[in-house]
């Protein structure tokens, strides 16, 4: 997709069609939609009443003017007006590149936004996103394929305003593109996307300046008594992976490890899952997908921290060798784990990869996992669970998700948790059934920190979209939504430019 910012007055920019966002209630239209309105013998005011257009979020016209400049006018409800936010202007972007996509258009022009200033930066940022991920589907093995929308104008209203505009182009296509990245990486079939594959993908990403990428197969990993993540891979053909992507520029005022679950398939293991539970298991590398991309953007978003990317790639299946109810496998930091559920295999592909963080010397600890069914049974399609050891850092991290357009809801960490998940045969077992199941992963993975700031995001509810309820304009059925990639950058991005 082409971006151009362009200073011109939009009753006389040459495009298939003009998004305009109007409130609820629409109101006198005003400035130069007010002139275009006039231009064209008021058919804009008359339609939207014709149509019953209220402004309701998410409703939208299609306008056709007669002219060429501009051929149609799509018109977009963001709701109230005293209830504008980053989000209500992303889907709306998203809803209006739905409407064009239908019509097949080619050139859609977006009417200015009313902000000025680092607000309309930060707006413009929220309108490219919604563009992009709005307009994004996953079509690679399709033989048909959809015509998508070949170029979209951002119109500013004087040149000053373009500057801001300009920016916050930068800004939203740096987010949605890492997104589309992390999306892309989910959306992947499992025969394709195998651990070592998720790894030459990291590889490929880190080839930039400032960034390392390193991976360890089963000899590394074994070395380094990574045994919870090699038992979590034993019953599969595919080999594990732990992958490091390490971007550490000279000045590091703090430094941040993500983690990230990279289960390329989820089969349960021996205590094996149903047909239905199964069905959308490719998705349980969401976490590792979401700390790939943002690695993949962080050399150019971060100046002053190191931020190490780690992620535990493996497959769950139940294959000769597969790791069995009563197995111990003994953890990289000592620890001993009764494996009593096969299927309680993100926690173990984490408590590894969190243990080689807490070794890696960072100030902080944030993982990002598709750890639990509980987590979607509590909040539903519609928020990501939070917990951690560190207030401040899960505080940072909701604000930082609330500009992204991504909720972050928190679960309790209580002594009961730490008690519930103790075993009588090792130190620790790896389920403790179904019961606050979120809390009790949260509580199995916090023995892998090293006391270390931690705080871990459970967001099996929001990673794949598979039904209609919490889809979305840039939220589609059956796609990912490459969530937490938003949050991450946004909290990284404060931490780094914080005095
Ligand atoms: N990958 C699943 C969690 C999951 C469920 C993600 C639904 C996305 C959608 C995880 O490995 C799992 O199987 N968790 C079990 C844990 C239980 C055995 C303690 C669960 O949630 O049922
Ligand atoms: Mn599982
Ligand atoms: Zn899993």
């Amino acid at each position: 997709m082409d971006f151009q910012v362009i200073a011109k007055p939009l009753t006389s920019h040459a495009c298939d069609a003009l998004a305009v966002g109007l409130f609820e209630p629409p109101g006198k239209l005003e400035g130069p939609l007010a002139s275009l309105d006039r231009a064209i013998g008021r058919r804009l005011t008359q339609s939207l009443l014709e149509e019953g257009f209220t402004g309701k979020r998410g409703q939208t016209a299609v306008i056709h003017t007669g002219r060429t400049a501009p051929r149609r006018v799509i018109a977009v409800g963001l709701g109230p007006e005293k209830e504008q936010n980053p989000e209500t202007i992303r889907t709306a972007a998203a809803a209006a590149m739905h409407r064009a996509a239908d019509l097949r258009l080619q050139h859609v022009a977006f009417a200015p936004l009313r902000e000025r200033d680092a607000r309309l930066r930060f707006y413009t940022q929220a309108r490219v996103e919604g563009i992009i991920l709005g307009a994004y589907r996953f079509e690679k093995y399709r033989s048909e394929q959809g015509r998508p929308v070949a170029r979209v104008d951002l119109l500013a209203a004087d040149r000053a305003q373009a500057k801001a505009v300009e920016r916050g182009l930068a800004d939203g296509r740096l987010f949605a593109e890492a997104t589309v990245l992390a999306r892309d990486l989910v959306n992947e079939p499992p025969n394709v996307l195998t651990p070592s594959r998720l790894a030459e993908r990291a590889a490929e990403v880190g080839k930039q300046p400032g960034l390392r990428v390193t991976a360890l197969g089963a000899g590394g990993l074994t070395r380094l008594g990574m045994n919870a993540l090699l038992g979590v891979g034993r019953g599969s053909t595919e080999e594990a992976r732990l992958i490091v992507m390490d971007y550490a520029p000279p000045h590091q005022r703090r430094s941040v490890a993500l983690v990230g679950k990279g289960l390329t398939f989820d089969s349960g293991g021996l205590d094996i899952k149903t047909a239905d539970q199964m069905a959308s298991m490719k998705s349980d590398m969401a976490g590792a997908a979401a700390v790939l991309a943002t690695m993949s953007v962080v050399p150019q978003l971060v100046k002053h921290l190191r931020v190490v990317g780690i992620m535990a790639a493996v497959e769950n299946m139940p294959g000769p060798g597969a790791m069995k109810p009563g197995d111990i496998l003994k953890a990289m930091n000592g620890k001993t784990i009764e494996i009593t559920n096969t299927d309680a295999e993100g926690r173990l592909a984490l408590a590894d990869a969190i243990a080689y963080a807490a070794g890696q010397r960072v100030n902080e600890i944030i993982d990002i996992a598709t750890l639990t069914g509980g987590a979607e049974i509590a909040l539903g399609p519609f928020a990501a669970a939070i917990m951690g050891t560190d207030q401040k850092i899960i505080d940072a991290l909701r604000d930082a998700g609330e500009e992204a357009g991504e909720r972050l809801w928190p679960l309790p960490l209580y002594e009961e948790f730490r008690e519930a998940i103790k075993s009588k045969v090792a130190d620790l077992r790896n389920s403790a059934g179904r019961w606050g199941s979120p809390e009790k992963g949260g509580a199995f993975l916090r023995e892998f920190t090293g006391g270390k700031p931690w705080v871990h995001l459970d967001i099996a509810p929001v990673a794949f979209i598979e039904r209609e309820e919490g889809s979305g304009p840039y939220r589609p059925v059956g796609s990912a939504t490459g969530f937490g990639v938003r949050t991450l950058l946004t909290y990284l991005r404060r931490l780094d430019t914080r005095r």
